[in-house]
Order: C-alpha cells, then structure tokens, then sequence
C-alpha cells in the first residue's frame, strides 16, 4: 500500500525467528513476500492483512503491523486436533431449531457481547471486517413502527405486512403476538457494504446462541426494509455509516419451548457439472 509517496510495510517479521521455509511466500495471494538471503522479506505489495503467512508460520515469526495492540488473541492450536467432529457438529445442526417463543427475561448486554466473538471470527471480503452490529431492545417499537412505515409499500404482496399494520392500530393488541416479533424482546441487526459478510456472520452468532442455549428467527420482514428503502432504514441508526446496509435481522431470545425432535425436510439439490 502507499500512502503519500511511501509505501507502508504491513508485517513485522522476526529474523532471528525466520528459518526462510518460504511456506507464507507460497500462501500470500498478493505477493507481498520474497525470500531473500533465506529470510522472508515484506516487499511491500497489496498486503490486506489477511494474516495468512502469520497463522501458517512454523516459527511465529511474522504478526501483522495493524493488529499489533492484538498480539494476546492470537492463540495457538494443534492443526492436527479438530475441536468438533462431523457427527457432533451434524447433530448440532439437527437440534438448531428456530424460536419464536420466549421466556419474559432479557438477554443480559455482556452475553450478547460473547455472542459478537463468533462474528470476530468470521471471514468477510478482501478482509475488510466492516461488518457491524446493533441490538435494539429499549426502542424496539420505535423501530417497528420505523420498519412498519417502509414495507408497508408491500402490503399487498403479503399477509403478514397488513397484519402488521392492523396490529400497531389495534389498541386491544396482545403483546404475544406481535406478527413480526412473536415474543421477541431482543432483536440483532448486522450492517455491511456486502450482504454475504453480514449473513455469515449473523448465521454465526445464531449457532454460537444456541451453544449458551438461547434462540431465535431471522426475520424476512424486517430484512425487507433494507430491500425497500435503506436510506430511511438508517436514519434510524445515525451512529452506523449510512453506506452499509442492514442485511440480517434476528430476533433473540431466552426460549421458553423446548424443541424434541427434527422436522422432514425437503432433499438438498446438488448439480455438479
Ligand atoms: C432469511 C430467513 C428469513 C426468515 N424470516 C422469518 C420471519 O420473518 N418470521 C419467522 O417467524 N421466521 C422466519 N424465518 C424462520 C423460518 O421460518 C425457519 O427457518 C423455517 O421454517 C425452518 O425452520 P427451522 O429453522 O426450525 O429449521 C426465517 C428464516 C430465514 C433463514
């Protein structure tokens, strides 16, 4: 990268550490290193950080200039030793079912904040991590009224959108059934530039909640505020750079059901060509 005429090294590289192997040379897709005089040497390429030559180096010889405030999370495992076997994580995802149902009990703030290390964790385009967050709880019928007011340009293309509307007027409503949050107290949201980094990191913290036993739903119609308008989503959310978009909504809870047994479902379609 250069930035006003000069170009800026990302990685710090320990030549008394390096044993020249070459193996993050092989691995950098921007060909950011050389091996000279069998030392690895940062040549100052397009390096985006993706740390691939620190996680791969047989001597941790390499950490990344950016990250340096970050050296005690980096952790060291086995390569060999998968945490989670397929059968057990298979069976993880059998059991994952979605919740609507919830217990009349808050999420407290620092175990939603444990859930956000599933999100750390996640990968994202060209390792740009903007990928961000927001819980709304306090004002979440402020924000519902919000998100009412965008989708309900596509009342007539669903059910659900009017009965939404029929809700908010109703001044008899029962609170246990809100059509759009069941009874959903809590509700995640992720912004991004790009939708795939979002969802992933959404789908994520949905798996990681279900390990600390709580659950929930992603919910289509309040995604669909972003497809509609989502200008005048973020106005809601002037703390969060208005050119990302909220690309994944979860409504999260502490369930109140237990759920038994998996459902059928239909087979997954897989082409190869
Ligand atoms: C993108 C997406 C949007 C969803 N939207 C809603 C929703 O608006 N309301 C709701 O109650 N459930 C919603 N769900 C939950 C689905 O209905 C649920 O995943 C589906 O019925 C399968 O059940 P399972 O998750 O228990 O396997 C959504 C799920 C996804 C992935």
């Amino acid at each position: 990268m250069i930035i006003g005429g000069f170009r800026i090294k990302h990685l710090i590289i320990d030549e008394n550490k390096c044993i020249g192997c070459g193996l993050c040379k092989q691995v950098c897709i921007r060909d950011n290193i050389e091996i000279m005089d069998k030392k690895a040497v940062d040549v100052e390429s397009n390096c985006f950080d993706c740390g691939q030559c620190s996680t791969l180096c047989p001597t941790n010889a390499i950490s990344i200039k950016a990250y340096s405030n970050q050296i005690d999370r980096v952790e060291e495992y086995n390569p060999d030793d998968i945490p989670v076997s397929y059968d057990d994580l298979l069976q993880f995802y059998k059991q994952r079912r979605t919740c609507r149902w919830f217990k009349d009990e808050k999420i407290p703030l620092d175990v939603i904040e444990k859930l956000m290390e599933a999100a750390y964790y996640s990968p994202n385009r060209q390792n740009i991590q903007d990928v961000e967050f927001a819980l709304v709880e306090e004002n979440l019928d402020d924000f519902i009224d919000h998100v009412y007011d965008i989708i309900r340009a596509k009342e007539d293309e669903f059910f659900r959108i009017k009965q939404v509307g029929d809700y908010l007027r109703d001044e008899n409503r029962n609170p246990k059934r809100h059509p759009l949050l069941w009874e959903g107290q809590q509700l995640l949201l992720a912004f991004s530039e790009n939708k795939t980094d979002a969802v992933i990191a959404m789908t994520r913290i949905e798996l990681m909640a279900y390990t600390l036993g709580l659950g929930g739903f992603h919910s289509l119609f309040i995604g669909m505020a972003e497809e509609v308008d989502n200008d005048k989503l973020m106005e809601f959310f002037p703390e969060i750079d208005s050119n990302k978009h909220m690309y994944a909504a979860f409504v999260i809870g502490i369930p109140r059901v237990k759920y038994r047994r998996t459902r059928p479902h239909k087979n997954i379609k897989l082409t190869v060509k």
